[in-house]
């Protein structure tokens, strides 16, 4: 493996889940930040309701003051008709649907079950596509649930599979409550790759338990080469009691790199988007890389 695709969600599943609500201009220079690192993937809010993820309320401003570059794609989360239609009066480039392979996670978060969630889903899929935008897709509590447990990989399946079928480019698969080991992940992205082209998969690592960067590594090696990570290591779901942050973009560009794998991404310069949002957050992020830069 050479090459490895990373999309960098801090901005929206990093921000979502902080008590204090960053200024959008802070947003922005971020944003700004990250791309001249060398990031070219982004997702960077939610058009969800406000009240159910307030830090995230000011998404249309936001989206319409990112830098347009033909070389970057900025995308959000779209949870429904209404949140397709909000996001379709911006300059966002590209949606992202979400459902939870849990039914209690999915009512926890959508306020839906699964099977009533397809056809809104279908629904913001077919009009997206109407208008010429691709939309990416996500599965949680793939691999355990914080109100039930195991889950079992036929949910995964089932639910991969429909995505696939409304027209969804690419499905990143969601250890939400970071509870996955190697060996779970490899048995599971294994048997689902029997079924989906890996190139059609994305492995989205939380860091609850110290493991999303070794289940990242075991995901590269199932031939799963596109990433999802935050900068700092922020994240966390509002809706998943015990959620910590995704997997740092620090720590896996420094895995990574040092593997001889391109990331095309500059860690001296990641790192100053990591240092700002500590600044304006008023605290540590948990990623070692950024702590171990900033001590030298
Ligand atoms: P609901 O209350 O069931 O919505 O919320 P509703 O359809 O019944 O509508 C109620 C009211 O909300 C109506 O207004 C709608 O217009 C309005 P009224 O007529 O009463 O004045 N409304 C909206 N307003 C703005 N934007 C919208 C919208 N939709 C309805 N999009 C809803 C359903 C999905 C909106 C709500 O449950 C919600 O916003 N949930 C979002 C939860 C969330 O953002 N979770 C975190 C992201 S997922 C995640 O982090 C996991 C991931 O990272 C992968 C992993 O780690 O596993 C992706
Ligand atoms: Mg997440």
């Amino acid at each position: 493996m050479q090459k490895v695709k990373l999309v960098e969600v801090g901005l929206r599943d990093g921000l979502q889940n902080e008590s204090r609500s960053l200024p959008t201009e802070v947003k922005v220079t971020i944003a700004n930040l990250l791309i001249d690192a060398g990031v070219k993937e982004l997702e960077v809010t939610s058009f969800v309701h406000p009240k159910w993820v307030p830090q995230l309320a000011d998404a249309a401003e936001l989206a319409n003051s990112l830098p347009r570059r033909p070389d970057v794609c900025c995308r959000a989360l779209v949870p429904n008709r209404k949140g397709l239609e909000r996001a379709l009066d911006t300059n966002i480039d590209e949606f992202a649907v979400f459902l939870s392979a849990s039914e209690t996670h999915n009512r926890k978060n959508i306020n839906k079950g699964i099977r009533e969630t397809y056809p809104v889903l279908e629904e913001v899929v077919r009009e997206a596509t109407a208008k010429g935008k691709r939309v990416r897709g996500y599965v949680s509590t793939v691999f355990g649930c914080p109100y039930e447990g195991e889950v079992p990989l036929s949910n995964t399946a089932e639910i991969v599979n429909r995505l696939l079928e409304m027209g969804v480019y690419e499905i990143s698969l969601g250890d939400t409550i970071g509870v996955a080991t190697p060996r779970q992940v490899k048995e599971k992205l294994k048997a689902l790759t029997r079924e989906v082209p890996a190139d059609r998969l994305a492995g989205h690592f939380h860091d609850t338990r110290g493991t999303a960067l070794v289940n990242a590594y075991v995901c590269l090696e199932q031939g799963i080469t596109t990433l999802d990570s935050a900068f700092g290591g922020l994240g966390g779901c509002p809706y998943a009691p015990g959620a910590a942050g995704n997997v740092a973009t620090e720590d896996l560009v420094y895995m990574l790199e040092g593997m001889g794998v391109e990331t095309g991404i500059d860690l001296e310069a990641l790192c100053e988007a990591g240092w700002l949002a500590e600044k304006q957050l008023g605290k540590k992020l948990p990623s070692k890389v950024l702590q171990s830069v900033a001590a030298k």
